[in-house]
């Protein structure tokens, strides 16, 4: 998958994207990543990208003729043009499965107060990674490039499918142990130790399960459930109205 970032500061893509996950899906191939300054575009004497917003008011806008030209440089190109905006549409495990099919993509980092509302016309989507206001576009585009990359066929090994991911399956993930089998008087759970595949597994639903009715229970709306699954959720609702009457919740 090739990905081409506009940014104002190139930079700060380095080390997130050559180390860890990233930087082995560049190694073998699976990720084409470049960043490219937007200030390359800039006509002027002082390579400006931006300026004071007509109407008045406080902080620069991004010109839409720099970034057009920016743009313009990379294409044509049949790729989803992507605006990094809080006011995009929230990102989600299901937009990066969306995005992980493309061959390749291109985002676009606003800065300051923003971009010229004539450049939305060069953009296919926009999207927000929460509602939050960062500095700028760079970290919100190296969320949405991690989340896409890690779904590239043959990045993560077969026995972590992206599958199993919370929100893959709709559910959150349950708990994970590993050694010591014992840490301050606290054990793994002896079904962990028990070498009983299809025990394992019930166990390891029933705790995704119980995650996601603790700690985000409108997923429950939305995610497959089975008959088994509907059963232990009616269990938990049970055990949790005693728990309320005894005062405990
Ligand atoms: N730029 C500034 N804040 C952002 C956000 N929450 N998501 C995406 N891009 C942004």
């Amino acid at each position: 998958m090739q990905i081409d970032v506009l940014t104002l500061f190139p930079a700060m893509f380095e080390g997130p994207l050559s180390d860890s996950m990233m930087g082995a899906a560049r190694l073998r191939g699976l990720l084409d990543f470049q960043a490219h300054d937007i200030r390359n575009a800039a006509e002027d004497a002082h390579r400006s990208v931006d300026d004071t917003p007509y109407g008045g008011g406080g902080g620069m806008i991004l010109r839409v003729d720099v970034l057009t030209r920016a743009l313009e440089t990379l294409q044509p190109a049949e790729a989803p043009v992507i605006l990094l905006t809080p006011q995009g549409r929230t990102f989600s495990h299901q937009i990066a499965s969306e995005l992980a099919t493309h061959d390749r993509l291109i985002l676009v980092c606003g800065h300051y107060e923003g971009v010229d509302e004539r450049f939305r016309h060069y953009v296919s989507d926009e999207i927000s990674i929460g509602d939050y206001v960062l500095t700028g576009g760079e970290l919100a585009a190296m969320v949405v490039i991690d989340a896409v990359v890690r779904l590239q066929p043959g990045l993560l090994g077969a026995e972590h499918a992206a599958t199993q991911d919370s929100f893959a399956t709709g559910l959150l993930e349950g708990p994970h142990y590993t050694r010591p089998r014992e840490f301050r008087g606290e054990s793994v759970p002896d079904v962990l130790l028990s070498g009983h595949h299809a025990e394992i597994e019930r166990w390891r639903r029933k705790q995704a399960l119980r995650r996601t009715w603790e700690r985000r229970p409108e997923l429950l709306k939305t995610a497959p459930l089975s008959e088994e699954d509907a059963r232990l959720l009616g269990e938990f609702a049970r055990e949790w109205s005693l728990l309320r009457l005894a005062g405990e919740r």
